[in-house]
C-alpha cells in the first residue's frame, strides 16, 4: 500500500461509540483518499480503547478490502470510560508517538468528538470528525452516517408487523432507538403510515389519541400501529393503555439493536465517501477539531465547540408533520 513516493504525514482512523452502517465505507474511503493525497493511513482497532492499548495497524489493502458492504464497523468500537482519565489519554498519546501518527479521523458521535477534543487540549493532536450515529442527534448536521440504513431496517420491520397486526386485528406498538432524539421514530412513523407516534420532542395527549383511534375504529380501521421513541419510556405503558382504553389485543415490539445492523444503503455508502473526503481535506488544510457537517444539502464543517455548545434540535418541519399522530 505504501507507494514509492514519500508520504509526509501519518493519519489514524478510528470508529468509536455506537456502530453505524456507513462506518466501513467511511474508513475505506478516508484511508484511500488520505493515501492519494500523500498521507500514510493507519487504522485503530476497537475505538478509543484501542488507542489506549496501542492497537494500531497500517491501513493495508487486506485490511480494507471487502468491507464497504458490511454493516457495523470492521475496525471494532468501544465506549471507553478510561479515556476520561488523563493517564490513559497519555498512554494513547505515547502510542501515537511510537507510530509517528500526528492526526486522527474519528467516525462516531458527540461523546467521541468531545473525548478527542480533550485529547487535543492535552496533547495537541488534531482530529477531523465524521458524524455517524443512527440517532441523528449531532448538532450542526442534518445527516449522520447510519441513519438511512437504520430507517430502512425499521421500515422493513414495521411493514412485517403490519402483516401480523392486520391478520389479528391487533394494536402493535413498536419502539425505536434514538436515545433522547425522536428522529428515527418520527421518520419511520410517517414512512410506514403509523396511526400513533410518541417522541420526546412532542407533547402527547393520550385522551385525544384515544378519541381519534376510537373514531378510526368505528370507521372500519381494523388494526393500529404506534411508533414510540425509546427516549419517551412509553413503549410498555402505551401498549397496556391500548388494551385498556381501546379494548384491543395489543403487543409491544422493541426493535433494539437490529436497527444498528445491516449492509449500508447506497445513500449511506455515498455519504460516507463524501464525509470521508471532506474530513481528510480538513486535516490537509490544517484545520483542527472540526466535524464535517451536511446542512441544507451542502457539506461544511463545524468546530467541536460549536457542536458542544449547541443543543440538537430535530427538523421543525418533521415535527409538524408528526404532531397529528401525538394527539
Ligand atoms: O447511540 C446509538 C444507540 O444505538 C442509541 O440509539 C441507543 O440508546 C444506544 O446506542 C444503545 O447503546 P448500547 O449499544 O451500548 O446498548
Amino acid at each position: 500500500m505504501l507507494n514509492d513516493h514519500i508520504l509526509s504525514e501519518k493519519v489514524a482512523i478510528i470508529t468509536s461509540g455506537g456502530d453505524a452502517a456507513g462506518m466501513n465505507p467511511a474508513v475505506k474511503s478516508a484511508a484511500d483518499y488520505a493515501l492519494k493525497n500523500g498521507m500514510e493511513p493507519y487504522l485503530v482497532e476497537w475505538g478509543l480503547r484501542g488507542l489506549i492499548e496501542g492497537w494500531i495497524k497500517p491501513a493495508t489493502p487486506e485490511r480494507l478490502s471487502g468491507i464497504i458492504h458490511r454493516g457495523g464497523t470492521a475496525l471494532g468500537s468501544s465506549r471507553s470510560k478510561r479515556f476520561y482519565e488523563y493517564k490513559f489519554r497519555e498512554q494513547a498519546y505515547n502510542h501515537l508517538q511510537e507510530f509517528g501518527i500526528s492526526k486522527l479521523v474519528i467516525i462516531g458521535g458527540n461523546g467521541s468528538f468531545n473525548a478527542l477534543n480533550q485529547f487535543y487540549v492535552d496533547f495537541e493532536v488534531p482530529f477531523a470528525g465524521i458524524p455517524a450515529t443512527i440517532d441523528n442527534d449531532i448538532p450542526g448536521t442534518d445527516y449522520c452516517l447510519g441513519v438511512d440504513t437504520a430507517l430502512n431496517m425499521i421500515r422493513a420491520s414495521v411493514d412485517s408487523i403490519r402483516d401480523t397486526a392486520s391478520s389479528f386485528s391487533r394494536a402493535f406498538i413498536i419502539e425505536t432507538m434514538g436515545r433522547d432524539c425522536g428522529y428515527l421514530a418520527m421518520t419511520s412513523a410517517l414512512a410506514t403510515g403509523a396511526e400513533v407516534c410518541l417522541v420526546p420532542e412532542i407533547e402527547y395527549d393520550l385522551e385525544a389519541i384515544g378519541e381519534r383511534l376510537r373514531e378510526q375504529r368505528a370507521a372500519g380501521n381494523k388494526y393500529i400501529l404506534g411508533i414510540v421513541a425509546e427516549g419517551t419510556g412509553m413503549g410498555e405503558p402505551l401498549t397496556r393503555w391500548m388494551g385498556d382504553a381501546l379494548g384491543m389485543d395489543s403487543r409491544l415490539t422493541v426493535l433494539g439493536h437490529v436497527q444498528r445492523g445491516g449492509s449500508p444503503t447506497v445513500y449511506d455508502r455515498i455519504m460516507a465517501f463524501k464525509f470521508a473526503g471532506a474530513a481528510i481535506d480538513n486535516l490537509r488544510a490544517g484545520e483542527t477539531n472540526k466535524v464535517v457537517t451536511f446542512k441544507a444539502g451542502s457539506f461544511g464543517s463545524s468546530s467541536i465547540h460549536e457542536i458542544a455548545d449547541t443543543q440538537h434540535e430535530c427538523d421543525p418541519e418533521l415535527i409538524e408533520l408528526v404532531r397529528g399522530l401525538s394527539c
